[in-house]
C-alpha cells in the first residue's frame, strides 16, 4: 500500500492513510512541479537548493503516488523518463525548415571583410550582434506540441535527421514539457547536445578500468551516445544540452530580435549558455572572440569558436541565406590546437595509386580535445622544406576532424642529438618493387598495381560506400583475400562464390557471411557507371570528376574511345586529370581488367540519362507525405527527369508537390507566389514519365 510517509518538504501534508483521488491528483500536480524546478537548478543552472536525499523523497513520493493512481500517469511526469524498448533503426524526420550550416571567419580581418559587406547590404551601420560559444556537439532539433516534447531530431542532412526522441527524452536538461503557464501550440527549438569534459573523463576512466577501448573525444562520444538504439545507453551517458535558437513557432507573438526570443527560451526553462554577449560594435565582438578562445580550456565543454549572429530578425530575413549558409550569422573558428611531442618514427603508407605517404608515428599526446598517436606529413617535399627528422620533438595541430598534422620541429630540442635526414625509400617496403620519381607530381610511387599493399586499398575502396557500395568487406576483409591470393585483381571479386568452400576454410566466415557477401557482391552489378568509375581508383577520379565523366559519356565505351581532347573539353575536368584518365584507358592491364569485369557482367553505362526529360532545369519542392513515394524515391525521379528536388521553397520553386500534412513550405510558397499542386495534379501531369 502506499501512503505519503514525509513532511521532509514544506508542501507535504503528513498523512498515514491512503489519499482519496482529488487528494493524490493536487499532490501529484505539486510534486511534479516542485521536481522539474529542483531538475531545473540542477541540471539546466547547475545550482541546486536541495540536496539529493531531499530530491529523492520527492520522487519517491511521485513514484508511489503514481503506483497507487495509474490513471494519474502522464507523458510529462518526471518518473515517465524511463527508456523504451530499443529500437531498430531511427524513423527519419522532415525539417519544416532547414537547419543551415555557418559560413566561417579566422581572425579579426576576416572578421571585418564579414562586416563590411553586412552593411553594405543592410545599407547601414547600426547593427547589433550576440555572441555565442560554438558548442563542439551536435545539433538537434525538440519541437513542442500544446507545451509538450513531441519530437527531437538530429539534423541529417540539414533537411531530413532521424527521429531519436527516445533517446532525447534521457537528456536531463531536456525539458519534457515547456515550463510557462500558456504555451504556443506548436515550436520548435534547436540547440547542441553536447558531452562534459568531466563527465567524458569519468567515462574514460571506467573504460580503462575495465580494459575497454578508451573514446576518442566528447564530440563523438556525445554522437555515439545518441543515436543509440537502446535509449537506457543514452541515459546512462548523461549528455547536455544548450539551446541556440528558436526555430519556428505556431500561437507565440513573433520576437522581433535573437535575444528576445533567447530570454523567452530561458524562462521556459531550457538551457542556455552563459557566456552569451551582445555587442553593438565589431571590435568589440572581434575582442570577446579572442578572449572567449584565450579562456576556452577553462570550460567544462568543448568550443571550436564563436558563434556571431546579427541581433535584429528583420535583419536577419532581409539578409537571408546563400547556399546553405545565412548571411546574418558566421562562425568565428578557432585556430587549430598545437601539442610537442616526439616523433618516434617516419613510417610509409601505400595508396591505393600506388603513392607512398610518410606519417609521423608519435609519443601519443592530447590534443584538440583527441588522443593523437599519428599524423601525416604529406609527401617528401614537405619533410624536406620543414627538415622533419625521426627523433625529433615536433609541433603537431589539430582542428575538428581535420587529421593531425606535423607543423614543423622543435630545432632548439634538437641540439646535440644526431638525427639523419629523412630519405625515400628507394624499394615498396611491401611488394619490394623499385619506387619510382614523379617530379611533376613531387610524388613517390610504387609501379607494382598488384603490390599487396596497393591492392588491398583498391578493393577496399571498390567494395566501399560511395563506389560500388558492397557491404561487409572493410578494410580487414579485403587485405585478407588480397593477402591470402583469393583477390589479385577487382575482377577476382566476382568469382568469389566459385572458392566457396576455400572461402569457409577461413577463420571467422560462416556460411551466412558469405551468402550476404555473395547477394551483395551480386547486387553490386547493378550499381550505374559512375559509382564504377570511382570504385577503379583511376588517378585523380573522385565523386565529382566520375559523375562528370558518367554524364558526358553515358558508356565505358565511349570513355574508352574518347581522345584527350574529348575528355579535356569537359567542364571541370583540366589538363592534369584529363591525362591521367586518357592514360588509364589506353593501359593495356586496366583494359584488361574492364573487359573482365564486363564478362562477369558488372554494368557499364549511366543508371538514368540526367538533365533530360520534363523537369530539365526546374527546382521542384515536395511538402507533406506523399502516397505513392518516399522522400528519397520522389528525389529519384525528379533528378531522373532532369530537375533538382529542394528542400526549400523560394522564389526561383518551379512548383510544390502538396502531400498530406505539408505546413510552413506551403504557407511559404503562398506568399511567393509559387505554384502549388497535389499529388493528383503532379501524377495527371507528368503520367507519361512515371512508370
Ligand atoms: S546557430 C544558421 N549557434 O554549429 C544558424 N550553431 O556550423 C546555425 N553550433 O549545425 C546554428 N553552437 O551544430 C548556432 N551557439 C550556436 C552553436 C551552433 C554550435 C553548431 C550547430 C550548427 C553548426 C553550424
Amino acid at each position: 500500500m502506499s501512503t505519503f510517509k514525509r513532511t521532509s518538504d514544506s508542501l507535504a501534508e503528513a498523512s498515514e492513510v491512503q489519499p482519496d483521488l482529488e487528494t493524490a491528483r493536487k499532490r501529484v500536480g505539486i510534486l511534479r512541479d516542485t521536481i522539474r524546478h529542483h531538475d531545473h537548478r540542477y541540471y539546466v543552472m547547475n545550482d541546486p537548493e536541495i540536496g539529493d536525499s531531499q530530491y529523492d523523497l520527492l520522487r519517491v513520493e511521485l513514484g508511489e503516488l503514481e503506483t497507487t493512481f495509474p490513471q494519474l500517469i502522464t507523458d510529462d511526469s518526471p518518473t515517465q523518463r524511463v527508456a523504451g524498448e530499443p529500437s531498430v533503426e531511427f524513423d527519419s524526420v522532415e525539417h519544416r525548415e532547414p537547419m543551415l550550416s555557418l559560413s566561417n571567419v579566422f581572425g579579426r580581418a576576416e572578421l571585418m571583410k564579414w562586416h563590411a559587406r553586412l552593411v553594405k547590404l543592410l545599407e547601414s551601420n547600426d547593427i547589433s550582434f550576440i555572441c555565442e560559444p560554438k558548442i563542439d556537439g551536435l545539433a538537434i532539433s525538440l519541437v513542442y506540441e500544446n507545451g509538450l516534447l513531441s519530437v527531437g531530431a538530429t539534423r541529417g542532412d540539414g533537411y531530413r535527421g532521424e527521429n531519436i526522441t527516445a533517446n532525447l527524452r534521457m537528456v536531463r536538461s531536456i525539458p519534457l514539457r515547456i515550463a510557462v503557464d500558456e504555451p504556443p501550440d506548436a515550436i520548435e527549438v534547436r540547440g547542441e547536445v553536447y558531452m562534459s569534459k568531466l563527465v567524458f573523463n569519468q567515462l574514460n576512466t571506467s573504460r580503462k578500468a575495465a580494459g575497454e577501448q578508451l573514446y576518442m573525444n566528447t564530440r563523438n562520444t556525445a554522437a555515439g551516445s545518441l543515436r543509440q538504439l537502446d535509449p537506457n545507453v543514452t541515459a546512462s551517458r548523461h549528455l547536455d544540452l544548450f539551446v541556440y535558437q528558436l526555430g519556428w513557432a505556431e500561437g507565440l507573438t513573433p520576437p522581433s530580435t535573437h535575444s528576445e526570443a533567447m530570454t523567452w527560451i530561458a524562462n521556459a526553462a531550457f538551457p542556455t549558455n552563459p557566456l552569451t554577449a551582445r555587442f553593438e560594435n565589431i571590435q568589440e565582438v572581434a575582442t570577446f572572440c579572442e578572449q572567449l578562445e584565450h579562456h576556452r580550456k577553462e570550460l567544462d565543454y568543448e568550443i571550436d569558436g564563436v558563434v556571431i549572429k546579427i541581433d535584429n530578425l528583420q535583419m536577419q530575413r532581409r539578409l537571408g541565406t546563400v547556399g546553405r549558409e545565412p548571411r546574418w550569422a558566421t562562425a568565428w573558428k578557432f585556430p587549430a590546437e598545437q601539442a610537442i611531442t616526439r616523433l618516434k618514427e617516419i613510417e610509409i603508407s601505400i595508396g591505393r595509386t600506388g603513392v607512398l605517404t610518410p606519417f609521423a608515428v608519435l609519443e601519443p599526446i592530447f590534443v584538440g580535445g583527441a588522443t593523437v598517436g599519428m599524423a601525416t606529413l604529406h609527401n617528401m617535399a614537405h619533410i624536406q622544406e620543414l627538415d622533419i627528422r625521426s627523433g625529433d620533438d615536433v609541433i603537431i595541430q589539430r582542428a575538428g576532424d581535420v587529421i593531425p598534422q606535423v607543423v614543423g620541429p622543435v630545432l632548439s630540442k634538437r641540439k646535440g642529438r644526431r638525427l639523419s635526414r629523412f630519405a625515400m625509400p628507394k624499394h615498396c617496403p611491401v611488394c619490394g618493387a623499385g619506387v619510382q620519381h614523379d617530379p611533376e607530381q613531387a610524388a613517390y610511387y610504387c609501379p607494382n598495381r598488384e603490390c599487396i599493399a596497393q591492392m588491398s586499398r583498391i578493393v577496399e575502396h571498390y567494395t566501399g560506400r560511395e563506389a560500388l557500395d558492397i557491404e561487409g568487406f572493410g578494410e580487414t576483409l579485403s587485405r585478407r583475400l588480397v593477402e591470402l591470393g583469393f583477390v589479385n585483381t577487382l575482377s577476382d571479386l566476382y568469382s568469389l562464390p566459385k572458392q566457396r568452400e576455400q572461402l569457409l576454410a577461413l577463420e571467422g566466415i560462416g556460411e551466412k557471411t558469405l551468402d550476404r557477401l555473395f547477394t551483395n557482391l551480386e547486387a553490386s552489378k547493378q550499381q550505374p557507371l559512375q559509382r564504377l568509375l570511382l570504385g577503379l581508383s583511376i588517378p585523380h577520379v573522385g565523386i565529382e570528376t566520375a559523375r562528370a565523366l558518367s554524364q558526358n559519356f553515358g558508356t565505358i565505351e565511349n570513355i574508352r574511345n574518347a581522345s584527350f581532347e574529348e575528355i579535356e573539353a569537359i567542364d571541370g575536368i583540366g589538363p592534369v586529370v584529363s591525362k591521367a584518365i586518357y592514360a588509364y584507358f589506353q593501359d593495356q592491364a586496366a583494359s584488361a581488367l574492364i573487359d573482365r569485369l564486363i564478362a562477369a557482367g558488372v554494368r557499364v553505362d549511366e543508371e538514368f540519362t540526367t538533365k533530360r526529360g520534363p523537369f530539365e532545369s526546374l527546382s521542384i519542392v515536395a511538402t507533406g507525405s506523399l502516397s505513392r513515394w518516399s522522400r528519397n524515391e520522389i528525389e529519384v525521379l525528379v533528378t531522373r527527369l532532369g530537375g533538382h528536388l529542394s528542400g526549400n521553397v523560394s522564389k526561383t520553386t518551379s512548383f510544390v508537390i502538396a502531400g498530406q500534412g505539408g505546413g510552413n513550405k506551403l504557407e511559404k510558397a503562398k506568399m511567393l507566389d509559387v505554384e502549388i499542386i497535389d499529388e493528383e495534379e503532379f501524377v495527371s501531369r507528368y503520367s507519361e514519365w512515371l512508370d
